[in-house]
């Protein structure tokens, strides 16, 4: 019997999951199913709940559902309890597992696939919504030198470095101070790049090799990734984490571990 998968958001039309995971079996030969779930604003458990009792094996989970989806799994892995964030559900007889991938796909991206180390360097992350805490955790156990979080409202930023056990590498740091400070990689977590907008980050923040990272991802490049672009900095965006974190995602539910090169290059030609 073909297993049955689904991403489930609000919007989720845009989704490159489907195309992403049938390369994924593809590869393998693996007989699976993959489709689009759109939840309305309320209805995320309800959505879920039913495709489970349908059959299926399991679900990824995209905005604005990670926070609930952390609070519907019966059980949830170490990394998606630091971040209190799920995106990949694992329907199992008697439970549901929720472990998230955002942090390892991330790191993967910028380590593996644009070759910059994240050991030893200053990472700044920009944002401390949903998406930021996500990928903290996986930050850290890169070894950077520190991590600094920075946000419009600084008091949100403070609040991940109180919770988080890691203070000697990892610190708020409020807009306002950043003038003064550089960084080798500089990751853009928050939402500003949907409304086309900038979050405030000086030009001075960018080290002479610097990396420019930005999570969202579509046609050109987000008004962050011009600002760095224009400080010569390398620029990326998060395509490559989308295709690396599916990737884990499809190790967890099908135990193989896809390459996730030809996938990523199938999408840029796709979006051309
Ligand atoms: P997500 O789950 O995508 O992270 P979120 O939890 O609503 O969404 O968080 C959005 C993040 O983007 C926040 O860090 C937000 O800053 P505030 O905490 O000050 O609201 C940030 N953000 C959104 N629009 C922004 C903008 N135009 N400039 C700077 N930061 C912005």
């Amino acid at each position: 019997m073909t297993d049955r998968y689904a991403v489930i958001g609000n919007p989720v039309a845009h989704s490159r999951s489907p195309e992403i995971h049938a390369a994924f079996a593809r590869e393998f030969g693996e007989d699976i199913q993959y489709e689009r779930l759109l939840a309305t604003p309320s209805g995320f458990v309800e959505t879920v709940e039913a495709f489970r009792n349908s059959g299926a094996s399991g679900a990824n989970v995209t905005l604005p559902f990670k926070p609930e989806a952390f609070a519907y799994a019966g059980v949830c892995t170490a990394r998606a309890e630091r971040g209190k964030s799920v995106n990949t559900l694992q329907f199992e007889s008697d439970q549901v597992v929720g472990d998230n991938t955002d942090g390892v796909g991330l790191c993967r991206d910028i380590v593996s696939n644009l070759g910059q180390p994240l050991a030893g360097t200053r990472i700044l992350l920009i944002g401390a919504g949903g998406a930021a805490r996500a990928v903290v955790g996986a930050l850290l156990d890169c070894q950077p030198e520190i991590l600094a979080i920075t946000n419009r409202t600084p008091a949100k930023a403070q609040l991940i470095v109180a919770e988080m056990d890691a203070k000697k590498r990892f610190c708020a740091v409020a807009p306002a101070e950043l003038s003064t400070r550089r960084f080798d990689v500089l990751i853009n977590a928050t939402s500003a790049s949907l409304t086309a907008s900038l979050p405030m980050v000086p030009p001075s923040c960018f080290d002479k090799n610097a990396l420019a990272y930005d999570m969202m991802y579509g046609k050109g490049l987000t008004p962050f990734l011009a600002l760095a672009a224009s400080t010569g900095a390398r620029t990326a965006d998060g395509l490559g984490m989308l295709v690396e974190q599916a990737a884990e995602a499809f190790f967890l539910w099908r135990g193989k571990r896809p390459s996730t090169g030809p996938v990523l290059n199938l999408l840029k030609q796709n979006s051309q």
